[in-house]
């Protein structure tokens, strides 16, 4: 039997070797864009991508992410303005169509009645990591482009955003139909990093 009935028994070997290869185009595909085209972002694509941070894993599925979505231009100038000196998505914060803001709950993720489970602490940062790559792989898959920013000063952000105590603000996201696709950064090979039954 083959299609996607359920069970990855259902689909044949060669349609489970074509979707890994989509995969992997996804997740080699995606590159930080920093210069959109004038191009609105539609309700239905946002609401994709939407749909792609729901199924983000999670601790204990606290699923501790707050998404804010900016669409107003002066908004995005205010963001604009708690960018860090030099950062190269400063114009990106602007002439994105959209700025998604992504923060989440304190104490939530790595905490278990209250008290901290593991040395890390607030595990926030790794579960909005994981959604924020659930965010940029879809929105790659769906045409448009993101870029990751991580310097800012949040606080300042924060006060934008009118996010309240107990919450904290940790990337903004740019989207847009990208106007130039850059080159790949280069990356470390699989032998420099990975080890085998010991470090
Ligand atoms: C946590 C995090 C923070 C980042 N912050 C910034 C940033 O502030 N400004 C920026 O231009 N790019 C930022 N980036 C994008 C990285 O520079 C980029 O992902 C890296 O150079 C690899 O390029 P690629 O995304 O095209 O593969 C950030 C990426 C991550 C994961």
């Amino acid at each position: 039997m083959t299609g996607h009935s359920g069970s990855i028994f259902d689909n044949s070997l060669f349609e489970r070797r074509n979707e890994l290869a989509e995969l992997m185009s996804v997740i080699k595909g995606r590159r930080s864009i920093r210069r959109y085209e004038e191009k609105e972002v539609s309700e239905e694509v946002l609401n994709q991508l939407f749909e792609a941070l729901k199924w983000t894993p999670s601790w204990a599925n606290t699923q501790c992410w707050e998404l804010i979505v900016v669409k107003s231009q002066e908004t995005k100038h205010k963001l604009q303005g708690t960018i860090s000196k030099g950062n190269p998505a400063t114009k990106a914060l602007v002439n994105a169509p959209v700025v998604l803001a992504l923060g989440g709950k304190l104490e939530s993720a790595g905490y278990y009645h209250g008290q901290v489970t593991t040395k890390f602490g607030d595990w926030l940062m790794f579960d909005l990591g994981l959604a924020t790559q659930n965010l940029c792989l879809a929105a790659h898959n769906l045409g448009l482009g993101t870029v990751i920013v991580g310097l800012f000063d949040h606080d300042k952000a924060k006060e934008v955003l009118a996010v309240p105590p107990g919450y904290e603000l940790v990337v903004l996201i740019p989207l847009g139909y990208p106007a130039k696709e850059p080159g790949a950064p280069k990356r470390r090979e699989p032998h420099e990093f990975v080890h085998f039954d010991k470090f």
